[in-house]
């Protein structure tokens, strides 16, 4: 099979993409062979691409990019139960030990010996074919496409945003950052319930997606502050901007939660005052668990579109284009690979 691997360069500097031919993997026991089909590019992959590390994550060997993947089974390996051959399954990316107290406890997403897609030594779906664990390929519908199908990933991450927010009927709430976590973020707020969802952004072209997807009100963090708004009570911060986090646990009502997803600086001020004064909550967000079948659902009942964050196609010899048309292109929102293309 063909896979588009990540070539490391020298420490910091940009890496580059080269096509190989790779033996096919093998399902083993309780897995699955997937034939992919979409896979989305997320920051996280471009970021590797860059700079060859996120963090201590480094990667040291050559490396298949891509976790947003979804595709058709093409063969299952012994002991499967419930799932066939032909089967559309959108592939949750990161295997966890099932096995480990944070596991057993239902916080899988907290697993210490977690295998995730294209996260240093593990490869990614870049590739004409994965191998993943039965319980992590979720089938979906037929009128889903193949790309909303591989963005269940990144609409998982908004799901569970929402679900450590506590949104719910008549939450206020504010999405800093209208990236494609953003719009995934504004959108499962609505679907769970906010009766308002305000978003900032620096870039007019993903506020204007953001009103068109259901934001109900639009900040243009250039020249307008989110501390100006009617006070929300859940922040779901999806920029990892520093600035746009301190701003947002400002603007929070008294009592309310900020839900920290971007990743950004590894420490940024905190408001105490205002976090002590008001009672804040503030939580962090790693990942997600449990989150496909929602997001499955709400896709499928037409609760949330994931299609029209789709702003480019490309081919597995294009990979390297599609890391790099973010950077270059301010309307790029989410770009998807088809490596049987
Ligand atoms: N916690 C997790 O598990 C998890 C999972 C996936 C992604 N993330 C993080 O979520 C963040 C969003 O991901 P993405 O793919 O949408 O990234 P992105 O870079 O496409 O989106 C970030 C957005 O923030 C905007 N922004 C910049 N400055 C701002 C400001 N001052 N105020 C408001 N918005 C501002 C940018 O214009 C951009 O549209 C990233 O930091 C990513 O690392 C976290
Ligand atoms: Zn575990």
């Amino acid at each position: 099979m063909r896979a588009a691997v990540l070539v490391p360069a020298a420490s910091g500097q940009t890496g580059r993409i080269e096509l190989e031919e790779r033996a096919a993997p093998e399902p083993g026991p309780g897995e699955v062979l997937v034939d992919v089909r979409a896979v989305g590019v997320c920051g996280s992959d471009v970021h590797y691409y860059e700079h060859g590390r996120i963090g201590d994550f480094v990667v040291e060997e050559p490396m298949v990019l891509g976790h947003e993947s979804a595709g058709v089974i093409s063969a299952v390996g012994p002991g499967v139960t419930g799932l066939a051959v032909g089967e559309r399954v959108s592939v949750e990316p990161g295997v966890p030990d099932r096995s480990c107290p944070q596991c057993l406890a239902g916080r899988y997403n907290l697993c210490p010996q977690m295998r995730f897609f294209a996260t240093p030594p593990i490869d990614g779906a870049f590739a004409e074919q994965v191998v993943v664990h039965q319980a992590f390929a979720h089938p979906v519908p037929d009128s889903m496409s193949d790309d909303a199908a591989a963005l269940l990933e990144p609409l998982s991450v908004g799901v569970w945003a929402c679900r450590k927010g506590g949104v719910g009927p008549g939450s206020r709430v504010l999405v800093t950052g209208a990236g494609p976590i953003g719009l995934v973020a504004v959108q499962t707020a609505l679907a769970f319930g906010a009766t308002s969802v305000a978003v900032s952004d620096v870039n007019p072209a993903r506020l204007e997606m953001a009103g068109a997807l259901g934001a109900t009100e639009l900040v243009d963090a250039r020249s307008s502050s989110v501390t100006d708004i009617a006070p929300p009570n859940i922040l779901l911060e999806c920029s990892g901007f520093p600035p746009a986090i301190t701003e947002g646990i400002r603007a929070l009502d008294r009592a309310g939660r900020a839900v920290l997803v971007g990743m950004g600086g590894d420490e940024i001020p905190l408001p105490l005052s205002v976090v002590q004064g008001r009672e804040l909550e503030v939580t962090g967000t790693f990942r997600y668990a449990n989150t496909w079948p929602t997001a499955i659902a709400l896709v499928a009942a037409g609760r949330i579109d994931l299609d029209r964050l789709v702003t480019g196609h490309y081919g597995l010899a294009d990979a390297e284009a599609s890391l790099t048309v973010g950077r270059s292109d301010p309307f790029s929102v989410k770009v998807i690979v088809h490596p049987d293309r």
